[in-house]
């Protein structure tokens, strides 16, 4: 039997934006206690916000389909749609938006090439990386936290990764800035246009990069995916490319996020920032109650393929829908006392800030070991550090990463 929400159709619609990530959660907490799933007319989305509902969702691959989940909200206005059909632009998605069986063979095989090995083999690596940047603010009184250190350094190793040249960092970053804008934004004609024209840049990257590795093969992801299929496993290069096209963009784009809205929390959290300079070990929980609390990805997409129920609402066949991630982390009855950040926290890691079930993310070692590095050295070098009185932070207008622009910090470190 279907249960009627109780909250007016009224209601949601003069308050609630979904683009405005700024300070989302109390509407998530109102949803979750008097509408926990609901049809939200603007976007045609069907908005659902508990943790049991968002977690079914992703579990049942088989009735909830991820072909939506690159989608642009808006849809590409026929300029742009002409200038990425010229470019050659034939990228859609290399695994989030593939359904069974393509991504089950596609996923087999990144999988074997990107596992816990590779990922262990340049740990090295990424603790010189994180010791250079953070060695270059050492000398200044007060840095821009998300400019200078959480927005280079993922990029620099997922580069290293994928066997790409530093100087690439600026044009891969701003591909990645206008993908975001362009599949998550709500942006007019106009301003499409822009990133249309990035996208095809972007995407002819991607394809040189695949063909480039296979004239000269070296130590990294595109090698191990060709040496994958010269050894018979089914992918094609536009596969591949499809592979890097995504990785590209969802292996730093996060990171640096996670980077930028843990410091915040911690900053505005003095006692337990304390706590961790005192007591590094304290590191690992810490990492899983920022992802709780503060995800980078703050809610992600699926299809109904059939007319079905989510929590013991009706929800008809090619219903798309907007899985809050954000709002299911502080769902309160997972977790006791959910608005209040707390790293002693238990069970923080029941989390689904990286998805769960067949697309869970393949990258979330890679991300814990680059944050739990950052965050170890932050500790040791800058224990004193804190937010810049007075500074503000504004998050991009998106529906699906809650990304702040700049963070002001006083290192602290003038002794
Ligand atoms: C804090 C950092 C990160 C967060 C919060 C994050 C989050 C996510 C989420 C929510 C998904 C969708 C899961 C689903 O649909 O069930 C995803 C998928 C994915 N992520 Fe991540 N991610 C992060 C870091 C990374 C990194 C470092 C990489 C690569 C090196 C990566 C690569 C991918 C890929 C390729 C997928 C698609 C997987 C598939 O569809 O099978 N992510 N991630």
């Amino acid at each position: 039997m279907s249960t009627v929400t109780v909250i007016t159709a009224e209601a949601r619609r003069d308050s609630y934006d979904p683009f405005d990530l700024s300070a989302p959660h109390k509407k998530w907490q109102q949803f979750r206690s008097e509408a926990p799933v609901f049809f939200h007319e603007e976007t045609g989305y069907w908005i659902v916000t508990r943790h049991e509902d968002v977690k079914q969702v992703f579990d049942d691959w088989n009735t909830f389909s991820s072909d939506n989940a690159q989608a642009p909200m808006r849809p590409m206005c026929d300029e742009g749609k002409r200038i990425m059909a010229e470019g050659g632009f034939t990228a859609y998605s290399g695994m989030s938006a593939r359904v069974p069986p393509d991504h089950t063979r596609i996923r087999k095989i990144v999988q074997t090439a990107f596992g816990p090995r590779r990922f262990k083999a340049i740990e090295p690596k990424v603790e010189a990386i994180i010791d250079r940047a953070l060695t270059g603010i050492e000398d200044k009184s007060e840095v821009d936290f998300f400019q200078e250190i959480a927005y280079p350094v993922p990029a620099l190793v997922l580069f290293t990764l994928m066997g790409i040249p530093d100087e690439d960092v600026p044009r891969v970053k701003d591909w990645a800035t206008s993908r975001a804008a362009l599949t998550w934004g709500n942006l007019t004609d106009e301003e499409q246009l822009p990133h249309a024209h990035k996208m095809v840049e972007y995407w002819a990257y991607c394809r040189g990069l695949v063909a480039a590795r296979k004239q000269h093969p070296g130590d990294d992801l595109p090698s191990d995916l060709l040496q994958a299929q010269s050894e018979g496993h089914e992918i094609t290069d536009e596969e591949i490319a499809g592979v890097m096209y995504s990785v590209l963009f969802a292996g730093h784009e996060t990171t640096t996020t996670l980077m930028a809205n843990a410091l915040k929390v911690l900053m505005e959290n003095r006692d337990t920032w304390d706590a961790l300079c005192a007591d590094p070990s304290r590191i690992k929980n810490a990492t899983e109650e920022v992802l709780r609390f503060a995800p980078s990805i703050v809610s992600w997409r699926r299809r109904a393929k059939v007319n079905t129920q989510i929590g013991s609402v009706d929800v008809p066949e090619n219903a798309n829908i907007l899985m809050i991630m954000g709002s299911a982390n502080r769902d309160e009855t997972i977790f006791e006392n959910s608005e209040t950040f707390d790293i002693h926290r238990d069970n923080a890691r029941n989390h689904l800030s990286f998805g769960y079930g067949i697309h869970f993310c393949p990258g979330f070692q890679l991300a814990k070991m680059e944050f739990g590095i950052m965050l170890r050295e932050l500790t040791k070098r800058f224990p004193h550090m804190k937010s810049k009185p007075g500074s503000q932070v504004e998050y991009l207008r998106n529906i699906s990463f809650r990304v702040p622009n700049r963070l002001d910090i006083e290192l602290g470190n003038s002794t």
